[in-house]
C-alpha cells in the first residue's frame, strides 16, 4: 500500500489513532510523533465495537472537513479513514485476556469496552504496521489495556503515552465537550479542580481525606453524577492508600448533564 515505498526506504512510521473531530489534545500527539518518527499517520475511525451505548455512537461527531483542516494544519503526513466494512468485513468474535484491570473503573461503567478499543487498534497496527504508536494519558486505562494488547500478540512496536492537554480554565480537552451547555461546561470544572485539589495537598493530607474532599466537591455540585473518583496503582488500577507507593494516579469519571466525561492525574 502507499506506505510500502517509505518502509523500504527505512523511514520509521507513527501512528496516531483517533475516532476524529479533532481538537487539540488529539494534534498534540501528532506534534510528538513528529519528533520520534519521519512519517506520522493519523488514522480516523468510529469504531462501533468500543461503544456500549448505541446512542452515544449514533451521536458521536463527525465533522470530517474540520478534521481534515486541523490535520493538515499540524503537518500530519498521512490521513488513514477506512470504513467500517474495511475494518469489520465479516462479523468477528475478539476476546482477548487484558489481565485484571479490564473490569476496573470504565470497564465496569462500559462493559466490553476496552475488547473493543484492543480490537481495532490491532487491526489498525496491522493495516498500518507503524514502529510507534502515540496515545493520550486522558485515557489511562485505554493505554494500560493497548499495551496488554501488544504484549498479548508480542508487537514489535512501541507505545508512547503523552499528556493531557487542557483548555486554560483546567478542562480536559475531549471530542465530547461540545455537547456541554453552558452550564454544564462551568459544572465539568469540578472535575479538574478536585484532581488539582488533590495533587496539590498530597504531601500534606492522608488519602482518604483527600478522596473525601473530592467526592464532596463534585457530588455537591449540581447537574453532575459521580461515577468514580479513586486513587489507585498507575499499573493494576486498584485502589491504593498507601502514598509511598509509586505511580499513583487520580482517576475520575462523571457524567456531566447528558455525556460522560473522564480525566486523571498522576500524583508522584
Ligand atoms: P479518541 O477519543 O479520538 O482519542 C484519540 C487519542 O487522543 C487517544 O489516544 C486519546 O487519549 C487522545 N486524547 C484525547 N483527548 C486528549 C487530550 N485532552 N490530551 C491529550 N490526548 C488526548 O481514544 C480513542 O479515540 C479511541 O479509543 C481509539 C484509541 C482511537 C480506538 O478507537
Amino acid at each position: 500500500m502507499l506506505l510500502q515505498p517509505r518502509k523500504l526506504a527505512k523511514q520509521k512510521i507513527a501512528l496516531v489513532p483517533t475516532m476524529g473531530a479533532l481538537h487539540k489534545g488529539h494534534v498534540s500527539l501528532i506534534k510528538i510523533a513528529q519528533q520520534y518518527a519521519d512519517v506520522v499517520v493519523c488514522s480516523i475511525f468510529v469504531n462501533p465495537t468500543q461503544f456500549t451505548d448505541p446512542k452515544d455512537l449514533e451521536k458521536y461527531p463527525r465533522p470530517l472537513e474540520h478534521d481534515i483542516k486541523m490535520l493538515q494544519e499540524a503537518g500530519c503526513d498521512i490521513v488513514f479513514m477506512p470504513s467500517v466494512k474495511e475494518i469489520y468485513p465479516v462479523p468477528e468474535n475478539w476476546h482477548i485476556d487484558l489481565g485484571p484491570a479490564e473490569f476496573l473503573l470504565e470497564g465496569e461503567f462500559r462493559k466490553g469496552h476496552y475488547q473493543g478499543v484492543t480490537q481495532v487498534v490491532k487491526k489498525l497496527f496491522d493495516a498500518v504496521d507503524p514502529e510507534l504508536a502515540f496515545f493520550g494519558q486522558k485515557d489511562f486505562q485505554q493505554v494500560l489495556m493497548i499495551r496488554q494488547m501488544v504484549a498479548h500478540f508480542g508487537l514489535p512496536l512501541e507505545i508512547i503515552s503523552c499528556p493531557i492537554i487542557r483548555e486554560d480554565d483546567g478542562l480536559a480537552m475531549s471530542s465530547r465537550n461540545i455537547h456541554l451547555s453552558a452550564s454544564d461546561r462551568h459544572n465539568a470544572l469540578v472535575l479538574s479542580r478536585a484532581l488539582q485539589y488533590v495533587k496539590d495537598h498530597f504531601q500534606e493530607q492522608e488519602i482518604t481525606v483527600l478522596l473525601e474532599h473530592a467526592n464532596r466537591i463534585i457530588t455537591e455540585t449540581p447537574g453532575v453524577e459521580l461515577d468514580y473518583f479513586t486513587i489507585a496503582n498507575g499499573q493494576t488500577l486498584l485502589p491504593e492508600n498507601n502514598k509511598e507507593v509509586e505511580n499513583l494516579v487520580a482517576l475520575v469519571a462523571a457524567k456531566v448533564g447528558e455525556t460522560r466525561l473522564i480525566d486523571n492525574m498522576l500524583l508522584n
